[in-house]
């Protein structure tokens, strides 16, 4: 049985779709990303699996359980680090942990040997007892996740989870999301506008663009179908080599770029790169490097919805306006 069913699911917000017919599945042990611009649906997809958001239509199961009939069942498996912060930035790292025991009902003996556990790993525990607001950016989504898991969740859903953080944090949390998937088991739905971080961690990936699924798939299928491996040649764009590379049986198409020659082949570029010095070699051609280039998850990404997704971060202004005006989880319809 997969851990999460999305199928036909739909969100209208006064006559807007934000998700729109939207069905996919996310198998047990998985690690999913969904990647879209601002305004795909990412975030109310997340709601609605999270049971804050009631669907317009479609119907959507966590671990089996109907989000809309069994939404209490729902939440007790489920964590949530949101895309906005929501930690209380007057309370210590300890507290806070005890407000998110609380809405869990959770019994003293249960959560403080777990938050203390989660604390250590995360590397907050010399920090506990100090108030959010000295913590840096990177330290806070550290507490955000150890929130979320402290009910022990079989699925993790992360909205943005290095958002504006450092290179080094994200690395951090990247390798502990992905030791918790491999240690653990869990389950993992995560949104982001990184590609290197949907690329890293996902083992499948769901493009979405306007409410409406775009693409699913791996990350390497995903690159594979976009097509050629590019081989850039540094020197002098030579008609005479040109000729020669292009008779080479696995080359597509060969241009005299700026730089240099610029060579699509339809087998993998590392394959392709001996036939190739060989003929550079044998014609005393003289470059000063060659490169292979293999198609990244931005040109997938442009080449499916016609944007890039570069330089535009969430809409976290909006966001926090519309969706926070409450800190506790509660169902919202
Ligand atoms: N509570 C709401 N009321 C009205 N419209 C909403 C509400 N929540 C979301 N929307 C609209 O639904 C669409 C999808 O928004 P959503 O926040 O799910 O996108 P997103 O993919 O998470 O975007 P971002 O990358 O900016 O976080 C947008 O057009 C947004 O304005
Ligand atoms: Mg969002």
């Amino acid at each position: 049985m997969p851990d999460i069913e999305v199928m036909y699911l739909t969100k209208e917000f006064n006559g807007i779709r934000a998700v729109d017919d939207l069905s996919f599945t996310v198998e047990e042990g998985e690690i999913f990303g969904m990647l879209g611009p601002n305004g795909a649906g990412k975030t109310t997809t997340i709601f609605i699996l999270c049971t804050l958001l009631r669907p317009t239509s479609g119907m959507a199961r966590v671990i089996g359980l109907d989000v809309t009939e069994q939404a209490m069942r729902v939440r007790k498996n489920i964590g949530i680090v949101f895309q906005d912060v929501v930690i209380d930035d007057r309370l210590t790292a300890m507290e806070n942990l005890r407000m998110q025991a609380n809405l869990y009902s959770m019994p003293k003996t249960t959560w403080k040997p777990k938050a203390e556990e989660l604390l250590e790993l995360v590397e907050l525990h010399d920090r506990k007892d100090d108030p959010v607001m000295t913590f840096s950016g990177g330290m806070k989504r550290r507490l955000e996740i150890a929130r979320g898991l402290l009910n022990q969740p079989k699925v993790l859903f992360l909205d943005e989870p290095t958002l504006g953080l450092d290179p080094q944090s994200k690395r951090w949390i990247w390798d502990y999301l992905k030791q918790l998937n491999r240690e653990k088991g869990v389950t993992i739905l995560l949104t982001s506008h990184y590609m290197d971080e949907v690329d890293e961690l996902s083992n499948r990936i769901l493009i979405m663009d306007r409410g409406k699924k775009v693409i699913l798939d791996t990350s390497a299928n995903l690159k594979k179908m976009l097509g050629k491996d590019v081989l850039r040649i540094k020197g002098d764009p030579d008609q005479e080599i040109i000729t020669k590379l292009k008779a080479l049986p696995f080359v597509k198409d060969v241009k005299a770029s700026s730089e240099g020659i610029e060579i699509g082949v339809n087998i993998p570029g590392g394959d392709a790169a001996p036939e190739i010095m060989k003929i550079l070699y044998g014609n005393n051609y003289s470059f000063k490097s060659l490169t292979i280039q293999t198609p990244t998850l931005e040109d997938v990404f442009i080449y499916h919805t016609g944007k890039s997704l570069r330089d535009e971060g969430p809409d976290t202004s909006r966001t926090m306006k519309r969706k926070f005006g409450h800190r506790r989880m509660r169902r919202r319809r």
